[in-house]
């Protein structure tokens, strides 16, 4: 299975600068990517459809941060798995730790939009992790329990693996510049690998895991080679076309 390299945009850019990065991003990376690498990109609604038409063909795939579980209707606000589907996006978030923690979104919630998104044709990045507290207090097993047979719930089959892609980001190195160290995302990874075995099944070997979490072109080389380390989930650093594509090719 390819590596993933995933930028989370958040809220920044704008059409025009969501182009003007896909642009440079590509020029650096003379339009192709490092072999066994997947790029996806993850800009806001309001970018997405000028980002997935910003190259004739490029080496890119594209994403939403979000969705709503539902296929259309009176949900003001919302965005439906089948108007990113026409966006030309194929992949979405789910269980963003901003989302769980700003937006106030449950477990129950974010396996609605895990299972929706799925059905509807969407290939899904899950995104699980502890914070500094729960961490503190010894749960971290207990909440990736919680947070993973919430999320994989009601998963439709059949599944092929490479459709389903969890993120372990741990909530107090999101935008702090505090990076887990090696052995915290290897016994991380090891656990979710784990859960997956009895919530997924035999296909779990295939299923890629990415760490996220003040990833920069300076640590990116080290932890993509830890064991279950499938790709890299990455916020800050993917906003400037020069720092991602460092993390890309690291
Ligand atoms: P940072 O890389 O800015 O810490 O953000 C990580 C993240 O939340 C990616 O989804």
């Amino acid at each position: 299975m390819k590596k993933i390299i995933a930028a989370n945009w958040k809220m920044n850019k704008n059409s025009k600068e969501a182009v003007e990065t896909i642009t440079e991003l590509s020029a650096i990376l003379n339009n192709s990517l490092p072999d066994e690498k997947e790029v996806i990109i993850f800009p806001p609604f309001i970018s997405l459809e000028a980002s997935t038409h910003a190259l004739v063909s490029g080496p890119f795939q594209f994403g939403a941060q979000d969705i709503y579980p539902a296929k259309e209707g009176a949900f003001t606000g919302e965005i439906s798995p089948s108007m990113i589907l026409d966006a030309g996006a194929a992949w979405v978030l789910t269980g963003h730790s901003e989302r769980r923690h700003i937006l106030h979104e449950n477990n129950t919630f974010v396996g609605q939009k895990t299972s929706f998104a799925l059905a509807c044709g969407l290939n899904v990045i899950a995104c699980v992790g502890e914070t500094l507290e729960e961490r503190e207090a010894g749960k971290l097993y207990d909440v990736l329990t919680a947070q993973l047979n919430q999320t994989l719930a009601k998963l439709p089959t059949p599944l092929s693996p490479e459709r389903l892609v969890i993120a372990y980001e741990p909530v107090w190195a999101i935008g702090t510049g505090k990076t887990a160290n090696n052995e915290d995302i290897i016994e991380a990874h090891a656990i979710i690998r784990e859960l997956l075995k009895d919530i997924i099944g035999t296909s779990v070997s295939q299923t890629r895991i990415l760490y996220g979490g003040s990833v920069k072109a300076e640590n990116a080389s080290e932890i993509i080679k830890l064991e279950n380390v499938d790709g890299l989930l990455v916020g800050g650093a993917s906003l400037k076309a020069e720092s991602f594509a460092k993390i890309i090719c690291a």
